[in-house]
Formats: C-alpha cells, structure tokens, sequence
C-alpha cells in the first residue's frame, strides 16, 4: 500500500520542487507566495509549503489538522495575518 503524499500547491499548479529551489536561493515564504501564487487559492498547501521552505523536502505526508494547524502557528509568529483565508488562519481574519 502506498502513501498519501503532498507534493505541490494545486490550486496554482506550484510544484513544491519550484517551491524548493526558490527556498534554497533564499526566498522567503512571501516573496515565494508572490511569485508563484502558491498558497494564493484555498491556503490548504500553506502548511506544506512552510515545511517545504524549512525541510527543503518535497514530497511530504499528509497532516493532521492539529499539525497543520501547529505548522502554522509556529511559522507565522513572526508575520501578522492579514485578510487571506483558509485553514488555520485566525477567525475574522
Ligand atoms: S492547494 Fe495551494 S492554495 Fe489551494
């Protein structure tokens, strides 16, 4: 039986292997997100492509809503949330 894997943004068609290279030359998550519109539809890979960023990994296992959501926590303490929607963003938002 095989795994479940995520291996890219589908609502933007965002190969987490672009999503990587551009990691690797040193794009942040943003400028990441503003080229490539990834994690710009529904926000479900934005716990993905942070993992990306950080693990440089580019097939990853599906998470649980609690380590998406944790994911998420941890990585945008340092970034306000703004008007974008989807999982783990903060309600109201
Ligand atoms: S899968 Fe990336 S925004 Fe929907």
């Amino acid at each position: 039986m095989s795994a479940c894997v995520v291996t890219m943004c589908v609502c933007r068609g965002v190969p987490f292997e672009t999503v990587a290279r551009m990691a690797g030359a040193g794009l942040t998550f943003d400028q990441i997100r503003a080229r490539t519109g990834c994690c710009g539809g529904c926000g479900t890979c934005e716990p993905y492509v942070r993992l990306v960023i950080e693990t440089g990994a580019q097939a990853l296992p599906l998470l649980s809503p609690a380590a998406a959501a944790a994911m998420l926590a941890r990585t945008r303490a340092d970034r306000p949330i703004t008007n974008e929607t989807g999982p783990g963003r903060a309600p109201g938002a």
